[in-house]
């Protein structure tokens, strides 16, 4: 399929299957490379990540740990209103190497929603894994260790990535054209 149609917009393949495994085969080589020895815990970032994941985390050849969690908008009693709540994260994460596992930094709010939970845990150290970053959008300094495939600030679904809920099980990647 090389044009797909959410609602009423339509969307042409950006990235297939195969590429999508070729790049994640090659991330999956650099974390067994870089965190092999390490005491690993690995954030999943629920939704969209979790196929990204599965696929990654079979290619760790290395004992780890799994977590998978999810940030909740809650209200907050401070002035600044909004606060992002990380629910799932039950392992302990001091003195661990914590690899955050995310579909797509885009704002990079996301990521600093989760270090403001994770850093005061006292890991050994924090590395981001991400699929896909739109290095244009991000507007954060935190090093984004692993990247699958950079793309500009366009709007993408499939392979875990929704629009309005629909389009995760797609196996390709597409971006919206219309
Ligand atoms: P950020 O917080 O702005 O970095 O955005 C991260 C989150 O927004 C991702 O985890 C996605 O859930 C969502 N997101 C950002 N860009 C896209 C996109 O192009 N398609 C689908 N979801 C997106
Ligand atoms: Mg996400």
């Amino acid at each position: 399929m090389d044009s797909i149609k959410i609602h009423d917009s339509k969307f042409s393949l950006l990235f297939g299957s195969e590429k999508i495994q070729a790049a994640i085969d090659e991330m999956g080589k650099q974390l067994n490379n870089d965190l092999e020895g390490k005491e690993v815990v690995f954030l999943v970032i629920l939704n969209g990540s979790f196929l990204f994941a599965a696929d990654l985390i079979r290619r760790i050849k290395f004992h780890c740990r799994i977590s998978f969690i999810k940030l909740a908008s809650y209200e907050g009693t401070s002035n600044s209103g909004k606060i992002k709540k990380l629910i799932g994260l039950n392992e302990m994460l001091e003195d661990k190497t914590v690899v955050i596992l995310e579909d797509i930094v885009d704002s990079g709010n996301t990521l600093d929603s989760i270090f403001k939970v994770v850093q005061p845990m006292k890991p050994a150290e924090v590395k981001i894994a991400t699929l896909l970053l739109k290095p244009e959008a991000y507007e954060y300094s935190y090093k984004i260790d692993y990247v699958g495939f950079r793309i500009s600030s366009q709007f993408v679904v499939g392979y875990g990535l929704d629009y309005d809920g629909f389009g995760r099980n797609l196996n390709g990647i597409y971006v919206l054209t219309e």
